[in-house]
């Protein structure tokens, strides 16, 4: 056996317990969508979890490519590691005795927790992982890699989801300051007929660097006729 580091050794008690507790539940790996877990993983995991393929940058909690490299090392598979994201979600271990530094349970569940897991067992750890590269320049990238299209129609991205208000209908006429706004205080003006579910965070997922350059994009890439001012 590799001598253990002690990143790798709570991680491996884990994976002990992942292994007694998945047949009862079933690894139901053939439905989980990791496409879907990756933009749910950015959402309520990237704030405090370092991970390259997510292209997420958070601290808080362990670089999960560093932990799970090492488990890859050890042997582990993607349905150990899958499991050992299962359990860390339905039973987070405390990081100290203090509760405010430590991972809240429950942060997905059900399909979502699945989704997710299956997303983690496939990228993290695994050398030369990253963003699934897409063109359209630096803001077009951000724009991926923040799971904005899940919930977006936007024609230059090439994305459909509809949770969110149609990107190219709306945003021509606004302001880069509205646009801005909208993406790092959602909460602050809901869009009329819309749920208010965007995600509050991407003000802490978002470099405020990467911001500008989703917005030049998204103001570019919706404006008809060109040229406007700001
Ligand atoms: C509020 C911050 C926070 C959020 C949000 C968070 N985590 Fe964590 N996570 C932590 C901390 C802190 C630890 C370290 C716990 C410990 O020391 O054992 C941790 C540990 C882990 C571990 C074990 C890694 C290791 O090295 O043992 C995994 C796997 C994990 N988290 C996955 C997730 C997933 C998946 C999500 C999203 C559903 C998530 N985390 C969301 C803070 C967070
Ligand atoms: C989970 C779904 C979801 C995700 C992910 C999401 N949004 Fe939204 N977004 C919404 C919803 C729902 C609304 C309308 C409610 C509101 O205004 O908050 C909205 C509103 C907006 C608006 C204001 C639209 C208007 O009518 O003026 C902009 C701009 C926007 N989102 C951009 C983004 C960008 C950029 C990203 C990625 C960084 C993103 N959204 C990620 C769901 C989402």
């Amino acid at each position: 056996m590799p001598k253990l580091t002690t990143a790798i050794r709570p991680l491996l008690a884990l994976a002990a317990v992942a292994a007694v507790a998945l047949p009862a539940s079933g690894c139901g790996t053939s439905d989980a969508d990791p496409e879907r877990g990756r933009a749910l993983f950015v959402q309520k995991c990237g704030a405090c979890h370092t991970m390259a393929q997510a292209g997420t940058s958070g601290t808080q909690g362990p670089d999960l490519d560093d932990a799970f490299a090492a488990a890859r090392v050890a042997g582990e598979n993607d349905s150990t590691v899958e499991g050992v994201v299962e359990a860390q979600v339905e039973f987070p271990r405390p990081s100290n005795d203090n509760p405010a530094v430590s991972m809240p349970a429950d942060l997905v569940s059900g399909q979502d927790l699945q989704d997710v897991a299956a997303y983690v067992a496939l990228y993290a750890g695994v050398p030369g992982a990253a963003p699934p590269k897409v063109p359209g320049g630096a803001g077009a990238q951000v724009f991926a890699n923040n799971g904005c299209g899940g919930c977006h129609t936007l024609a230059a991205a090439g994305s459909g989801g509809v949770t969110g208000p149609d990107l190219d209908e709306v945003l021509p006429g606004q302001s880069a300051a509205m646009i801005d706004e909208s993406i790092v205080d959602p909460g602050k003006v809901i869009a009329k007929g819309y749920p208010n579910v965007m995600p509050d965070n991407f003000s802490t997922l978002i470099s405020p660097k990467e911001l500008e350059e989703l917005v030049e994009y998204l103001i570019a890439s919706t404006a008809k006729g060109g040229g406007k001012g700001g």
